[in-house]
């Protein structure tokens, strides 16, 4: 084993970061530096520092990374429209690079040669962090206790803690807590019962969307202004990209948007099951395809949608900093030059509805379209000729297969 001189720490303040803190300074016998982002986690982040400060930690660094997430992550991911398996808004897996890339920011300044991360060695987060410090500087070294030392489990980790008084961090209910994942975007839950897909999820999983039963009588009615693929404003007001991103997470929370039950497949191969809550993420999906769908030109969507979830397997399995995501996603941004306009949508017990969309660059033409009589020229006999040919094929083959 090389010598390790100093060593940045992705540190929460949570129950696995504090122990590999621990861990790290004991095993190493170096300095850790605890770098902790602010994603809107929602949760307080000076309890960090006073955690690591009462763990010796003599540089510790706490960063808002808020705008940068949305603005620079978030909404490009977006702009394709991206789901993984067809429903995960993948609120976890576009976090990773954005930490990634700062905890060697810090490294490189502070003269790190290495970076540590709490993820385990079962999930895609630990892939994710580390493809990315491998595409940012191969020369820092990663350490992930997980896979190292002999902790097999939360019990054993619980088992840690007590011995080194580590403070043990409990739900509402005084129980150990699920794994929890928040930022902006969503928040995810796995662990405990809900590794049972066969178990219907307690209530007390869910942390920033009411139960649709129990969402507002009356809808609510928003409009979602956008420039070029990105969202820029609510009801009229512009919004920088976490303002704006936190103002739909209230809306959609009030109205139960945005709650999923998953079983996915992860990158390391198994299944996992998790809840996940993205209330102001799924309203901004089906607004953006709500404007997307008046202003792009029909070829353009269809070969998005059909590089869609080649993009989002991408960033799920960890590859945002490779090649091909950014080729894609230069054809992606291409798309989006015209992509600008209005969407009102009707949030209502869960569901976050696109009922009108306006745009200056719109390709939609009533007039076209109508079937009143219309001004347009529109050659009825010309689709007579384009469904013949259309169909010699098909009468081709109905010949020769005896239909
Ligand atoms: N399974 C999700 C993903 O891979 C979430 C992972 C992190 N969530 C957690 N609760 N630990 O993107």
């Amino acid at each position: 084993m090389t010598k390790i001189e100093k060593i940045v720490l992705s540190y929460s303040g949570g129950l696995d970061t504090s122990i590999i803190l621990k861990w790290l300074q004991e095993t190493y016998g170096c300095e850790v530096v605890t770098f902790t982002a602010d994603l809107g986690q929602g949760e307080e982040l000076e309890p960090a520092r006073a955690k690591a400060e009462m763990s010796g930690v003599k540089d510790i660094r706490i960063v808002d990374l808020r705008e940068e997430f949305v603005r620079d992550f978030v909404f490009p991911m977006l702009r394709a429209n991206a789901l993984y398996e067809g429903q995960y808004l993948l609120g976890s897996s576009i976090a990773r690079p954005l930490i990634a890339k700062h905890l060697v920011g810090i490294a490189r300044e502070v003269g790190a040669d290495a970076v540590a991360h709490g993820a385990t060695g079962k999930g895609n987060d630990q892939i994710r962090f580390e493809l990315a410090v491998n595409a940012l500087d191969p020369s820092i070294r990663v350490i992930a206790p997980w896979r190292q030392w002999t902790i097999r489990s939360r019990m054993q980790l619980l088992e840690y803690a007590e011995k080194h008084r580590i403070l043990v961090p409990s739900d509402k209910r005084g129980e150990a807590p699920f794994s929890i994942d928040a930022n902006l975007l969503h928040t995810s839950t796995e662990g405990k019962s809900l590794e049972n897909p066969t178990e219907v999820a307690p209530d007390h999983v869910y942390q920033r969307t009411v139960d649709p039963i129990d969402a507002p009588e009356a809808p609510e009615i928003i409009t979602i202004g956008f420039d070029r693929g990105d969202p820029v404003s609510v009801n009229g007001k512009a919004m920088t990209p976490a303002a704006l991103l936190t103002e739909l997470n209230g809306l959609g929370g009030r109205h139960g948007v945005g709650r999923l039950d998953l079983v996915e497949n992860r990158f390391i191969g198994m299944k996992s099951r998790g809840i996940y809550e993205t209330p102001g993420g799924t309203i901004l999906l089906a607004a953006h395809r709500g404007i997307e769908s008046i202003t792009l030109d029909r070829a353009a969507a269809h070969l998005k949608d059909e590089i869609m979830p080649r993009y989002a397997e991408l960033i799920y399995n960890g590859f945002w900093f490779a090649p091909e995501r950014e080729m894609l996603q230069a054809l992606i941004d291409h798309s989006q030059a015209f992509v600008s306009g209005e969407v009102t949508l009707r949030l209502y017990k869960g569901s976050a509805s696109v009922i009108s969309r306006a745009s200056p660059c719109s390709l939609y033409s009533a007039d076209l379209v109508t079937f009143e009589e219309s001004a347009i020229a529109f050659d009825h006999h010309d689709a007579e000729g384009f469904i013949r040919l259309n169909g010699l094929r098909l009468r081709s083959l109905a010949a020769r297969n005896g239909r």
